[in-house]
């Protein structure tokens, strides 16, 4: 079963993938989920398995605020509720129980976020770089077949840089890292690490500590920052930074949003600019990507015989705070999920 934290948001796709009208299949924490938008656009997310047979729902279609499945044209509300089974008529009663597993998800900042809890009567804000609220941006979507956690620790990890991006952000042999510096606490209601990475040519320098790190970068923004469950930002300039939703698809596939921003009111200008830039990123995932994919165990929790050294220091509390959270309380899915050989 897919290893997810409780109580998190985590953005699992793109507003603007799920048109009116339409209902949208999708594999995503290790379920199969449809999405559809009743009437006035509201957004709703339900299991993708029609109690009745077992069908896609994600096949059917939406009348007004319900979804039909394609099969023999139940009806359902958008908490769920059968409405309607064609075969037994209008006076019918509809039996208890037939009815289908519903998920609370919201919209914000171009993307659908899934809460991994229980319902409640208030939900707590989404954690989102709020810097990043209303810029340009252009997105590019890479899917990698491993497990989440791999790719959130390549894009904390500071000192794969010389080596597997030599040729391109990597060039200039600084493969000597200094910290890097990590901050680690409590952000928007979320975990975050903030790390600033200092890298050199390797001059026989000593490592600077901590306390001395902290003095120098006191003030500055951090080059990466992560907020839990699965968002990272980077800090190209105080104008250009990249931004990504890792998302997990179940435990041995894993989704990018890869956003490129370019904070500048000229939004023709900022459009074109992050469209260059998210070529680039292409370019420099793929980087990483050949190398990635060969890390075993897919799942970083598992790897306890990983030699973690002082250079890994953001990816090692990254690893700390997944395994509290873990701890904290795993999140029970429906066993219902999309096999390898379904997709
Ligand atoms: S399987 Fe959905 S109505 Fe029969
Ligand atoms: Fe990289």
């Amino acid at each position: 079963m897919m290893k997810l934290l409780a109580n998190h948001w985590y953005p699992i796709l793109e507003s603007r993938e799920i048109k009116t009208g339409r209902p949208f299949g999708v594999e995503r924490l290790g379920m199969k989920l449809v999405l559809w938008r009743g009437e006035k656009g509201h957004l709703h997310c339900q299991l993708d398995r029609c109690p009745h047979l077992g069908a896609a729902l994600s096949k059917g279609t939406v009348c007004k605020d319900q979804i039909v499945c394609p099969f023999h044209g139940f009806e359902f509300d958008p908490q769920g509720q059968c409405l309607h089974i064609p075969a037994n008529g209008h006076q019918a009663r509809i039996p208890a129980g037939m009815s289908l597993q519903t998920f609370t998800v919201r919209e914000a900042h171009g993307f659908v976020w899934f809460w991994s809890g229980e319902p409640l009567e208030r939900y707590p804000a989404i954690p989102f770089f709020s810097d990043l609220a209303g810029w340009p941006y252009t997105t590019s979507i890479a899917d990698w077949p491993t497990h989440y956690t791999r790719t959130i620790e390549n894009q904390l990890d500071v000192a794969h840089l010389a080596f597997v991006h030599k040729t391109t952000i990597g060039a200039g042999g600084r493969s000597f890292v200094d910290g890097p510096y990590v901050e680690t606490g409590l952000e928007q209601g979320v975990q975050s690490i903030r790390v600033w990475v200092s890298n050199f040519q390797d001059q026989g320098q000593p490592h600077r500590s901590q306390a001395e790190l902290a003095e120098v970068n006191a003030g500055k923004e951090p080059s990466l920052h992560f907020l839990f469950p699965g968002l990272w930002k980077l800090q190209i300039s105080d104008q250009i930074q990249n931004m990504i939703a890792f998302v997990p698809i179940n435990e041995h596939q894993t989704r990018y949003y890869l956003r490129a921003y370019h904070k500048t009111h000229n939004r023709l200008l900022g459009k074109m600019l992050t469209q260059v830039m998210s070529f680039s990123n292409g370019f420099i995932l793929n980087q990483d990507k050949r190398v990635v994919l060969t890390q075993l165990p897919l799942d970083s929790s598992e790897a306890e015989q990983d030699k973690l050294i002082g250079a890994d220091r953001a990816i090692s509390q990254f690893r700390r705070l997944y395994r509290r959270l873990l701890e904290g309380g795993e999140v029970e899915l429906p066993q219902f999920a999309a096999t390898k050989d379904s997709l």
